[in-house]
């Protein structure tokens, strides 16, 4: 199989990597990490979630931020809506596209959006079903597709099934994502393979954790499937509390500098992303998670 010519990127820091912060941090900072994500190039960005202020206070903020965003001509931005409440609540934000989050283990789904997955799958269908109609792309995230936190090694059949479900409800494309990243080229591998028995190649993206330090080596393996979607944070950021032990998500630096170096194109300015990155994790009082980051920093100040 042939690697892509292009790939298309989310920078899932916005949400992915904010809902996992500690200390608080306010709706202009968010506000502006998205408009030096765009400037850098970004054409989709997952902006925040309308999930309950109670399981997620960070994110509390989503109708703030999505309104405080100067938007770009030609730039996607998503939103997690996990039930109609929630979706509800963002339709009035004008999102282009909106994410229903499911998982692959039972125990996983319980503990981050508090019902089964066959109960998830019946919240969801509404909600897809309202956004079709009002014209908002649906994507679904497919949590644990390799790994769980309280199950352990989650089967490819496990996956399978709920793209399956996924498809049955009309998601138009889904996300194969390694919540606490363990997972290693193979395995993510399968776990793709079982996802393209009910979508497309270009329905499908990449979306790991790198606890392990895996994720660029299972992009490289998902590349080679013919994937070309994924999602990334900036600077490294990201984790779910409701994943013990997961951290940030594959730098966006970091998966950017490999690209480049295999000539595919994402359309991302490195240097402006890098600045992206500082300017968060300056807010954040720490250094980038980013080796590819860290790195043009160091040359920058040499
Ligand atoms: P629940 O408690 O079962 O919901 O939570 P409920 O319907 O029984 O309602 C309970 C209360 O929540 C009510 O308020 C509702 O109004 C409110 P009260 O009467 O007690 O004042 N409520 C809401 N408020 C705001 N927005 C809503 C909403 N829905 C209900 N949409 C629920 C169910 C799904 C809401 C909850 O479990 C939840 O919010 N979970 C979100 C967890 C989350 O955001 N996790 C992180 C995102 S997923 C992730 O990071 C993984 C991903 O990156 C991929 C990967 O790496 O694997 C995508
Ligand atoms: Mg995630």
């Amino acid at each position: 199989m042939p690697l892509p010519h292009e790939v298309k990127l989310i920078d899932v820091g916005p949400r992915d990597g904010l809902q996992n912060e500690k200390q608080p941090v306010p709706s202009h900072v968010k506000i502006e990490l998205v408009h030096r994500l765009q400037a850098a190039g970004l054409k989709e960005i997952e902006v925040t979630s309308y999930v309950s202020p109670k399981w997620v206070p960070q994110m509390a903020d989503n109708h703030a931020v999505m309104a405080g965003i100067q938007r770009q001509g030609g730039v996607r931005y998503s939103v997690l809506t996990p039930n109609l409440k929630g979706f509800e609540a963002a339709v009035a934000d004008r999102p282009d596209e909106i994410v229903v989050f499911g998982a692959a283990s039972e125990a996983f789904s319980q503990k981050n959006i508090n019902c089964s997955i066959a109960e998830s799958i019946e919240r969801f269908a509404p909600v897809v079903q309202a956004a079709r109609a009002a014209g908002i792309a649906v994507r679904g995230a497919m949590s644990c597709t390799v790994g769980c936190p309280y199950e352990g090694d989650i089967a490819p059949e496990r996956v399978g099934y709920l793209a399956g479900l996924m498809q049955g409800i009309g998601v138009e494309r889904v996300d194969v994502a390694d919540t606490i990243g363990v997972g290693t080229p193979r395995k993510v591998q399968a776990a793709f393979e079982a996802t393209l028995k009910h979508f497309t190649i270009d329905q499908v993206s990449g979306h790991f954790h790198d606890t392990y330090g895996q994720a660029l080596a299972n992009t490289l393996a998902a590349l080679e499937l013919g994937v070309w979607n994924f999602q990334s944070s900036v600077a490294g950021l990201g984790g779910c509390p409701y994943a013990k032990g997961a951290t940030g998500n594959l730098a966006t630096e970091d998966l950017v500098f490999l690209l480049n170096g295999m000539g595919i194109e994402t359309g991302i300015d490195l240097n402006r992303l890098v600045d992206a990155g500082v300017f968060i994790s300056d807010f954040l009082e720490r250094k980038p998670n980013s080796r590819a980051a860290t790195a043009i920093l160091n040359k920058r100040s040499a």
